[in-house]
Parts: C-alpha cells; sequence; structure tokens
C-alpha cells in the first residue's frame, strides 16, 4: 500500500477536526492536528503553550518557526512511516515551502491536500455553536451534533467548553486572518496539483464519503 500524507485545508470551522478523527480511525494514521497541540501545550504551561497563548487567544497565527518545529518534529517519527494526517498546518506559504523541504529530505511527497469549502455564513454558525470537550478536545455542536447531555462530553464525561478563540470577535478575526494568510495555499497546491476540492457545506458523513471518494481515485490514479 503506498504511503498517505494527507493535508486538510479550510476555514476555520470547515470542519478539518471533525473529518480528521474520522480518517484517522478509517486509516490508522497518526493525526497530527496543531491546534489541538497547541491548546495541550497551553494547558500544560509548557514555553511553546506560554508563547502561543496570546497569539491563539486573539486569533492571530503562532509564529512560523514554532509550528514548523513542531511539525518537523512529528512528520519524521516512526509512527509516521506510512502516513499522517495534518489538520491546521500549513497554514502559511513559508510553514509549506518548510514542509515541501522536509518531505523531499525524507524521500517522501504530500499525496493530496483536502480543501473543505464552507461558505463563511455557515463557519458563523458552526463556530459559534460549537463546544469541545475540556479534557480530550472532542467536538459537538449545540444545533447539528448536540451532546446527549447538556455541557457534558458523551465520549468521556468531562465538561464541554465554549473555546476562547470561539467569541464572535474572535471568529471575525481568524477569519481575516485565514483570508489573508491560509488562501494563497490553494494556488499553491493546485499549481502542484495535489489539491482535491470537496464540498463541506453537507452533512458530516456526506463530507466523509466525498473524501474517501477522492482518495480512492487518487489511489486508482496510483496503481496505472
Ligand atoms: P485550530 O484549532 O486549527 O483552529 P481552526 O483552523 O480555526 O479550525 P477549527 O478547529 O476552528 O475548525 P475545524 O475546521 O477543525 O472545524 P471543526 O471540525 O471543529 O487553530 C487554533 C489556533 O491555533 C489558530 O487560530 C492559531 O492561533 C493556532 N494555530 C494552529 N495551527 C497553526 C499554524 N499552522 N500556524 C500558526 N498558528 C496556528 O467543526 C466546527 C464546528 O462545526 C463543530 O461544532 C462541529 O461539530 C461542526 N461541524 C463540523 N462539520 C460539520 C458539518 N459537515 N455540518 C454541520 N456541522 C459541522
Amino acid at each position: 500500500m503506498p504511503e498517505l500524507n494527507l493535508i486538510l485545508l479550510g476555514p476555520p470551522g470547515s470542519g478539518k477536526g471533525t473529518q480528521g478523527k474520522i480518517l484517522q480511525e478509517d486509516f490508522h494514521l497518526p493525526y497530527y492536528a496543531t491546534g489541538d497541540i497547541l491548546r495541550a501545550a497551553v494547558k500544560e504551561g509548557t514555553e511553546i503553550g506560554q508563547r502561543a497563548k496570546e497569539y491563539m487567544d486573539r486569533g492571530d497565527l503562532v509564529p512560523d518557526e514554532v509550528i514548523i518545529e513542531l511539525i518537523g518534529e512529528r512528520v519524521q517519527q516512526e509512527e509516521a512511516s506510512d502516513g499522517f494526517i495534518l489538520d491546521g498546518f500549513p497554514r502559511t506559504v513559508p510553514q509549506a515551502e518548510a514542509l515541501d523541504e522536509e518531505m523531499e529530505d525524507l524521500g517522501r511527497r504530500i499525496t493530496a491536500a483536502i480543501f473543505i469549502e464552507v461558505p463563511e455564513e455557515e463557519i458563523i454558525r458552526r463556530l459559534g455553536g460549537r463546544r469541545t470537550c475540556e479534557a480530550a478536545g472532542h467536538i459537538f455542536h449545540v444545533e447539528f451534533d448536540p451532546p446527549k447531555e447538556e455541557g457534558v462530553c458523551d465520549i468521556d464525561g468531562s465538561k464541554l467548553i465554549v473555546r476562547e478563540d470561539d467569541k464572535p470577535e474572535v471568529i471575525r478575526h481568524r477569519l481575516a486572518q485565514y483570508r489573508e494568510k491560509t488562501e494563497p495555499l490553494i494556488d499553491y497546491y493546485d499549481e502542484r496539483e495535489i489539491l482535491c476540492r470537496v464540498d463541506g457545506n453537507r452533512p458530516p458523513e456526506e463530507v466523509s464519503e466525498r473524501i474517501h471518494a477522492v482518495l480512492a481515485t487518487l489511489r486508482m490514479e496510483e496503481e496505472i
């Protein structure tokens, strides 16, 4: 089986985390979500966490060098030798270039950048209603995917919270950052012919089916 090195690309709230967790279970690949990694670092009070917190709380991107090192270490690990799923990285052109260099050094390449497209009004509805489990980051939505008991995670029973950066004024700033710094990656991966567009404005199961269909097509093409 050829390795599967995937990038999940898309605006905040497009469902990268939701789909990333499904893909991780389906393909048994390590899943590296920079947002989750940084939030864990903030919680643990590590040096990176202390540096990242102020950027994250106001919806700014954390400096490239911090993130590049964080992900570079992970894709080199033995557990990632058959592939990996990246969620939230790269998010700037310098990050994408650094990843390409890292992959070249390892004699590997990115299989696909899956771009989950969702209109802005839907993003605002999704982020405004998102609830995140305090212990492990499990994701719910008050309207689209409510927990069985309000405020309690179905999976591990911990408290559900509103992320600091899901407050309305921060959401607007994150979207502006996305348009300025992350959107150029759509052309970046399109030019390299590895961009796969998926309509993310569908129920999660349908989005997942579409991603699987895209990956099945890629695999068939690789075998020809
Ligand atoms: P991060 O945690 O990566 O935030 P994000 O990219 O803004 O993405 P989100 O987690 O908000 O959304 P998502 O696309 O994962 O959607 P989700 O599945 O949760 O990053 C946070 C911060 O960390 C950044 O702002 C930055 O400061 C820093 N950072 C991270 N990476 C960085 C990098 N590379 N460089 C620099 N800084 C970095 O879904 C959202 C909601 O919608 C949920 O409630 C879910 O239940 C619901 N939902 C999902 N899919 C559907 C659907 N199909 N239909 C209806 N509802 C749905």
